[in-house]
């Protein structure tokens, strides 16, 4: 018989790039004869799968990695990878900040992970950060059968427009898109193995342009021609994207969003700021007045669609104006849902170190202010759902007897009783009750 099979832990932290790449990691290691465990006492593996974004992030890996010291004391054998942005950002650094570290893999290698882990077996510590030219992806096993109705699928990594604040550029590289063809083959096989729901991920997903397949002509894809063509796919009923950048929301994908029912009528734009003085000096290369018009376009296409979004206070040299010119923003456009940060200096950002430093307490400050706004925002989304008709893609159980939650067009949180209901059910539903984060319907008919 073979010989009893090893158990892999990874810890996934930031953004949803790196939760699709944890499960292509776990699928490669799948194939070297690794199990998902959720217990880190049971790991022979475990693997960190880092963000960089901002300093709270990557400082979390080195108290995470300090905690995994009982565990690598009790069983010598258990190794430690560092993966994700933190590992393409310090690299060997790495390995001299922490004892603990067996293997370095950044968030372009793991292709190489089955190799990378036999040498860490063999005694090495061995570091791998290239941008290699050829598709990580292509050297991944496929795809195993998903046991939930959703799943993310990237289209599209790392990002040009380097905005001031921003690592991404450096860490996840130059903007490289999939050609069309495989990301269709990948669709239809997660279809096959029960998906209805694909979110297309990339840093700027919307800066897509991928090989057209050449059984279609070939030629350049945009993002819009990719999301119709997926549209097309026999089984898949709904798509997301995310992240955008306001200026690559083109005319083809603001259409797409009034005319494709499978394309959902959500979306993450992220402004940042609304002061154009902020967002010149975040090398944003658009303006408040232009974003606002943006929306508009685009809710004339979709009166109906959600907008979120991400926001940054105590960028360096934002003044009470600037920051109260972000508040008028967001009370122009008002917002479904969003996310927002303190500005948080990273190395190697060109940002970091500029003059107009805004003092912590200030920033502090601004943030709770903007964060009870959009808070008021969302509540307001959400109570105006009471009484709409949605359709649920039901996910897994809810923790009342009887009770199942899944998802509305809108990427919300419903709760629903139901006999014949199961993850991968599409149903409509009424809403009855709205929380902040989540609602409350029963079935239609
Ligand atoms: N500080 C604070 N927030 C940041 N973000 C990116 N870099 C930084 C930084 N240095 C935020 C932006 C981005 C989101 C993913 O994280 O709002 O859209
Ligand atoms: Fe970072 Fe997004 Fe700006 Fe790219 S567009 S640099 S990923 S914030």
């Amino acid at each position: 018989m073979a010989e009893t099979t090893k158990k892999l832990h990874i810890k996934t932290y930031g953004c949803q790039m790196n939760v699709y790449d944890s499960e292509r990691m776990a699928e490669a290691m799948g194939a070297q004869g690794y199990e998902l465990t959720d217990d880190v006492g049971q790991a022979d593996m475990v693997l960190l799968n880092t963000c960089h974004i901002r300093e709270k992030a990557a400082e979390k890996v080195y108290s995470d990695l300090g905690r995994l010291r009982p565990f690598k004391e009790a069983k010598p054998d258990l190794k430690i990878g560092v993966a994700g942005c933190v590992a393409q950002a310090e690299g060997e650094e790495i390995l001299n900040r922490s004892d603990l570290v067996d293997l370095v893999v950044g968030s372009q290698s793991y292709h190489k992970l089955p190799e990378l882990v036999a040498r860490a077996r063999n005694g090495a510590r061995p570091v791998e950060t290239e941008f290699p030219a050829e598709d990580k992806f292509d050297h991944l096993p496929a795809r195993p059968r998903s046991s939930r109705p959703t799943a993310f699928l990237t289209v599209q990594e790392g990002c040009d427009k380097f905005c001031a604040f921003c690592v991404v550029p450096y860490t996840r590289g130059a903007e490289v898109s999939r050609p069309a063809g495989k990301i269709l083959d990948e669709a239809r096989a997660l279809v096959e193995k029960g998906v209805k729901e694909v979110t297309l991920l990339g840093q700027n997903v919307n800066a897509y342009h991928g090989a057209g397949p050449s059984d279609q002509g070939g030629g350049d894809w945009g993002l819009a021609r990719l999301a119709r063509a997926l549209a097309k796919v026999d089984g898949l009923e709904r798509i997301r994207y995310t992240t955008s950048h306001p200026n690559d929301m083109e005319d083809d994908l603001i259409a797409a969003h009034g005319d494709e029912p499978k394309l959902m009528p959500y979306l993450h734009l992220p402004v940042q700021s609304g002061s154009d003085r902020i967002l010149k000096a975040m090398n944003r290369k658009h303006t408040a007045e232009s974003y606002i018009r943006l929306i508009e376009r685009i809710r004339a296409a979709r009166p109906d669609l959600v907008l979120s979004g991400d926001f940054i206070v105590g960028f360096p040299g934002e003044t009470d104006q600037d920051f109260a010119d972000t508040m008028a923003l967001i009370r122009e456009v008002n917002y479904g849902m969003a996310y927002s940060f303190k500005y948080s200096p990273r190395p190697g950002t060109p940002a970091v170190g500029r003059e107009g430093a805004v003092p912590a307490e200030i920033a502090d400050a601004r943030l709770q202010q903007l964060q009870a706004l959009l808070t008021e925002q969302q509540r307001a989304c959400q109570n105006g759902m009471i009484g709409r008709e949605v359709s649920v893609l039901f996910e897994k159980k809810g923790r009342l007897e009887g009770q199942w939650v899944g998802k509305s067009d809108y990427l919300q949180a419903v709760h629903v009783r139901g006999d014949a209901l199961a993850p991968g059910v599409l149903a409509r539903v009424r809403i009855t009750g709205a929380s902040t984060n989540s609602l409350a319907g029963e079935l239609i008919g």
